[in-house]
């Protein structure tokens, strides 16, 4: 047994406790009925969880049913003891209303058992969107040793001879549809095309972001984002990641040791490079504050704008995760950043090293899909963060604005990168199927598409349904994309520039409370403003009616976690945490 660092582990006090002697005897009791030794559970071996968020009802982390297998092995070979555990199921496409819902409700499932049982360490499975930030928000709470294990995206999906990303297809598939070009068969078969394997999706979501942001922090080994779900490499890197586990645990390596202001500043700049989901300002800041990091989402854009786009994977790209994987994953983003001073290289990660040494001349084996910092994909790729009447913080990705976007709103000499447009306003995903084909609407090229009620209290969890398709009328005329704005999110695989997460929303009485169709609305991305051009009085007098109304409605919860969370989440901007759940910090040690 080794001795260095820590002699005294946590499950001790369950199984071998001196000083407690009974209840020793009704923990060891149950914990040997299915064949393990009182010798095992005594000899002194960390008890390294595995927490397994795969199950029959999120097929995109199943396989880490299977992966689980080869970090036993590790832990195992490392001297550790194994125990496998459910975490609440999380299955972005399959839950309703939301996913977005479930994030939280897992982080307490699992807050209570790294807590309340008798772990040293854990392994964390992640994968598809909201498992990740899930897991380690929890660990981050709790505050022992926890490595992430990726389950890896699916392999590229194919149709006739181009690729087909998961997610980023749908968008297309529908367009088709709408203009007529593919019936309902050809739209589900093109679509489906999009999945041909285990794992989590292939383009540049939501899932793909957060581990790769997961292994930008330091939480996972390095190269484990990219590797593919069904790549022989996914195996073996369960294994190293269960073998790492049991020493991190001896060296008394905690997330608070990993998940500093500079870990967080990495994952930001990591993030811009990837072209990465704006839902990762969301996570990433509901990690910050569950381990006492002080991050705001204006530094999303300060720390982060600036930051050239070198990733070239759907949907601000052209190729998926398989490339992405043998162009070298993260180590090789992270590697071409240092080389041109945008990583805190002394940022401790999981393997024991700092990022700095981990990811030292690596570079990537693939120019045209990482790319090289001095000819980037596109220049100033981070989000940009926007504030005025509308709303205190909204972002927009700026890397996937095109150019018919560009062109239609954006280039106006007078004032470059600002429109002015008609305001459309829907209220919620359902009302916006009903109307916007309805030609009384008045859509045209220069309108801005408004959602609300789409925020964490008003649609609860929140709703990807920023990114509004225009009417079929527009999109025969060839206009794809339509600004959108509103207090939802939007899947990490969609290519629309919209402006989301708008906090406070509408359910918290936000400025869009108060829009109305047909007001006139100014974005300046200049000037970081999205504003109603409205006159002050105007303005307070539908405060005054608001308030009257007794404030912005929405629709009553369907189940008895939403009403709880309703009651007590955060907005978009502090990462839609639940707030009681902030003071608790450490808690394994206090
Ligand atoms: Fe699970 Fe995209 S739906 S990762
Ligand atoms: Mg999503």
């Amino acid at each position: 047994m080794q001795d260095n660092h820590k002699t005294k582990l946590r499950s001790q006090l369950w199984f071998d406790n001196p000083e407690n002697p009974g209840m020793t005897v009704l923990y060891l009791e149950r914990y040997i009925n299915y064949g393990l030794t009182r010798e095992e559970l005594q000899s002194g071996k960390p008890i390294i969880g595995i927490a397994q968020t795969g199950s029959d009802l999120s097929p995109c982390n199943r396989h880490h049913l299977e992966l689980a297998k080869r970090v036993r092995d590790g832990i195992t070979a490392a001297g550790g003891l194994c125990m496998e555990f459910p975490v609440h199921p999380i299955q972005e496409t399959g839950k309703r209303p939301t996913a977005a819902l479930d994030r939280n409700l897992a982080y307490l499932g699992l807050v209570e058992l790294l807590y309340g049982y008798p772990l040293d360490g854990v392994v964390l499975t992640t994968g598809c969107d909201k498992t990740t930030p899930a897991c380690i928000m929890a660990a981050a709470t709790v505050n022992i040793p926890a490595i992430v294990l990726s389950g890896g995206p699916m392999l590229n999906g194919w149709w006739h001879g181009e690729r087909t990303g998961s997610g980023t297809v749908v968008w297309k598939a529908r367009e088709q549809m709408a203009a007529g070009e593919i019936d309902y068969e050809g739209f589900v078969d093109l679509v489906t095309s999009s999945v041909p394997s285990v794992g989590h999706c292939n383009t540049m979501g939501t899932a793909t972001t957060m581990n790769s942001v997961a292994e930008a922090l330091g939480m996972s080994l390095p190269g484990c984002a990219a590797i593919p779900g069904p790549h022989r490499e996914r195996g073996q890197i369960a294994y190293e990641t269960g073998k790492r586990a049991v020493s991190m645990v001896w060296e008394d390596l905690k997330p608070s040791d990993i998940l500093t202001r500079e870990a967080f500043e990495n994952a930001i700049v990591v993030n811009s490079a990837i072209g990465g989901s704006t839902n990762a300002p969301i996570h990433v800041n509901a990690i910050a504050r569950h381990i006492g990091v002080p991050l705001d989402v204006e530094d999303w854009e300060t720390v982060g704008h600036k930051v050239p786009l070198l990733v070239n994977v759907q949907p601000a790209g052209k190729y998926l995760g398989e490339e992405y994987h043998r162009a070298g994953g993260v180590p090789a983003v992270v590697g071409e950043l240092m080389r041109h001073g945008l990583i805190h290289e002394g940022a401790m990660t999981a393997n024991g090293k700092t990022i700095g040494e981990n990811c030292a001349g690596k570079q990537s084996d693939d120019l045209d899909v990482i790319m090289p910092f001095d000819k980037p994909l596109m220049e100033n790729a981070g989000f940009i963060v926007l504030k005025g009447n509308l709303f205190d913080s909204a972002i927009m990705k700026t890397s996937v604005i095109s150019e018919e976007f560009r062109k239609r709103y954006l280039s106006n000499p007078d004032s470059p990168n600002a429109f002015e447009g008609k305001a459309i306003v829907f209220e919620g995903p359902e009302d916006y199927h009903d109307r916007i084909e309805n030609p009384d609407l008045g859509v045209d090229e220069n309108s801005i598409l408004f959602i609300r009620g789409t925020g964490p209290i008003g649609y609860p969890g929140g709703a990807e349904v920023v990114n509004m398709q225009p009417p079929a009328s527009l999109i025969k005329r060839g206009i794809h994309s339509l600004a959108c704005i509103g207090d939802g999110r939007q899947s990490g695989t969609s290519g629309s520039p919209s402006i989301l997460n708008a906090s406070p929303e509408a359910a918290a009485n936000g400025g869009l409370a108060i829009l109305k169709s047909g007001d006139m609305v100014r974005i300046d991305l200049n000037k970081g403003e999205a504003n109603m051009l409205i006159p002050d009085e105007e303005l307070a007098k539908r405060r005054s009616e608001l308030e009257a109304a007794g404030g912005f409605p929405y629709p009553k919860s369907q189940t008895p976690w939403q009403e709880i969370q309703r009651s007590m989440v955060d907005q978009f901007s502090e990462g839609m945490v639940l707030k009681p759940a902030i003071k608790y910090q450490d808690v394994a040690h206090a």
